[in-house]
């Protein structure tokens, strides 16, 4: 039995109102860096406040709720996720993670319980990389992997990151201040949606993350010439848009049918100049594999340039392939898997071992601390999307076997 409840309806209320800040008719748009971003940031701070916690923004844009312990001399207990979402988001990914620690920090203060350990309640910035293409940047700060690129990084309107560090309280020129060093934290927890299907189609309430997914992105450019769409014979055409489209394809065909790696996916195209009447000159498309395997992610690359060889020599057009980030996949160790499942089932939930098919801060941070995840089932595996919703009551399993976890961490770390 847990030593503590937390209080459900007060997490979900929690949810419900920081899913209608930055909230459109098509999904959350907070953005990372976005007025609306600032909008649900501010009102994690609040809600830290609330809960006693001294809140700061560190130069990277973290934002860092921590509580002293017992013995202060102890490394912190972490446990957070992000508020930024992506474009036409959902209402959970990342959200119910910095709910949740939120809530479990309220119920501690409310029965006077005093952890060993600090503990820090993070709200990690730009989780999701939508703008600037580059992602975990907050957690990758913290944890001391910011590459030139991220500092260098611009968006499609050639707007830098520095500014819009600024608007949230970062400094560009201090970012570096941000890093922690190993040791620093005892351990960071994350608890968070599913985001697949596995938990929701096996009835089972609580996940236990046994690794993280590695992800390779790129950028792929293409220069036919673009022509008039009335008088151009179709045999004199170099139409980046139909080399682009075949490349999407066989894209797809490289994961659905070759199985190089476990998922490949073409999520942005764009084509210029974008008139009806003018055969595309050019064309670009944004792309990501992913895979547990990192072998694997290298095998993808090496068959996409290949195939980017073969469109240059049949159509007769320039392609240009960008790398934008290789992110290794880490494996969550048997210790804290173990732990997980013990607070799971002293929370009376049935559980079982889940690999993350998607993204998250925990495989930043493993970089300076021992992380451990939690999921809880997404109805339908729906993610980045509307359409993403989890029950109050996953809402809340989670949030109560996360407090179990801190506790038994708190106890034995
Ligand atoms: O894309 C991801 O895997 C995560 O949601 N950022
Ligand atoms: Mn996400
Ligand atoms: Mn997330």
């Amino acid at each position: 039995m847990p030593l503590y409840s937390i209080n459900g309806p007060r997490l979900n209320q929690t949810l419900e109102e920081l899913g209608h800040l930055g909230e459109s008719p098509d999904g959350m748009d907070r953005v990372a860096y976005s007025p609306e971003d600032i909008l649900g940031r501010n009102y994690s701070i609040n809600l830290m406040k609330d809960a006693g916690l001294e809140t700061r923004i560190d130069t990277a844009g973290n934002i860092i709720g921590r509580v002293s312990g017992l013995d202060d001399s102890l490394p912190a207990i972490a446990i957070g996720s992000h508020t930024d979402t992506v474009p036409k988001g959902g209402k959970y990914d990342g959200a119910l993670g910095v709910m949740a620690a939120i809530e479990v920090m309220r119920t501690l203060r409310e029965r006077g319980h005093h952890t060993r350990h600090p503990v820090e309640v993070i709200n990690f910035t730009n989780e999701e990389g939508t703008r600037f293409h580059r992602w975990l940047v907050g957690s990758r700060s913290m944890s001391g992997m910011l590459e030139q690129e991220d500092l260098d990084a611009v968006d499609d309107n050639g707007y830098g990151l520095g500014p819009c560090l600024y608007d949230i309280g970062g400094d560009m020129s201090r970012i570096g201040e941000s890093a922690r060093k190993p040791g620093e934290l005892a351990a960071y927890f994350e608890l968070h949606i599913e985001q697949g299907p596995y938990l929701h189609n096996s009835g089972t309430p609580i996940g236990v993350v046994t690794g993280i997914t590695g992800r390779a992105v790129f950028e792929v450019e293409i220069e036919g010439k673009a022509n008039h769409a009335g008088t151009t014979p179709m045999s004199a055409r170099r139409d980046a848009l139909v080399s682009a489209s075949k490349l999407v394809l066989d894209i797809q065909k490289m994961a659905a049918e070759q199985e190089i790696c476990r998922v490949s996916t073409v999520g942005s195209i764009k084509a210029a100049p974008n008139a009806v009447n003018v055969i595309p000159g050019s064309a670009s498309i944004g792309l990501e594999f992913r895979d547990t395997d990192m072998k694997a992610l290298e095998a993808a690359e090496h068959q996409l340039r290949l195939l980017t060889e073969k469109t240059m020599t049949n159509d007769e057009v320039k392609v240009n392939v960008e790398r934008h980030r290789f992110t290794e996949s880490v494996p969550i160790t048997k210790e804290m898997q173990a732990l997980v499942a013990e607070a799971a089932e002293n929370c009376g939930f049935e559980w079982e071992p889940q690999a993350s098919g998607a993204g998250h801060d925990a495989q930043a941070i493993a970089n300076i601390a021992p992380v451990a995840m939690i999921f809880v089932p997404s109805v339908d595996g729906i993610s980045h999307s509307k359409e993403e919703y989890s029950t109050p009551e996953d809402c809340a399993n989670g949030t109560q076997v996360l407090l179990e976890l801190l506790l038994l961490a708190d106890d034995r770390f």
